[in-house]
């Protein structure tokens, strides 16, 4: 397994969007696997491909103990509305409270190619509609009022060019 580089906004390629999978073999595991040890040492709760530089319809989650591999994921309903704070592996030590679905139907496929079409709700719907985002080029700050979001863009410019 390998420790990969997480991109940082404003890095352009967070906002890509990404191309669906289409070959489902041991490249596709290996990036999972590596997807997975790079968000446990990183300790998020969500990893999406585009976050490690791969433009790929892929995210990992790690939510109390389960491990989540969502590949070409499509959210096909929506329902409520709930508020709560939220981070971003590519915004280091910025939180923000999100108004996020409370509950979301997510068709898509596991590691092996397997279809699921699932009900999702509570803290986990936050996470799949926060990485299925990412596959999208869409980042949390985008969902933040005008002034919060120039606020966190001038920090993490500043951030990027004292690095
Ligand atoms: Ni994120």
């Amino acid at each position: 397994m390998a420790i990969l580089d997480i991109l940082v906004y404003p890095d352009p390629a967070l906002r890509e969007p990404a191309r669906e999978v289409t070959e489902f073999g041991g490249k596709l595991k290996k990036l999972v696997s590596d997807m997975c040890e790079t968000m446990y040492v990183s300790k998020g709760v969500g990893l999406a491909a585009p976050q490690v530089g791969v433009p790929l319809k892929l995210f990992v989650a790690d939510w109390e103990g389960g491990k989540y591999v969502v590949i070409n994921p499509e959210i096909t309903e929506t329902e409520g509305e709930e508020r709560a704070d939220e981070g971003c592996l590519s915004f280091p030590g910025i939180y923000e409270e999100v108004a996020r679905p409370g509950r979301i139907r997510i068709r898509y496929l596991d590691e092996d190619g397997e279809r699921h079409d699932e009900m999702v709700e509570g803290f986990l719907a936050r996470v799949y509609s926060h990485e299925t985002d990412h596959l999208n080029g869409k980042l949390f700050i985008d969902n933040l009022s005008p002034l919060k979001r120039s606020f966190i863009r001038k920090k993490m410019s500043k951030k990027a060019r004292s690095d």
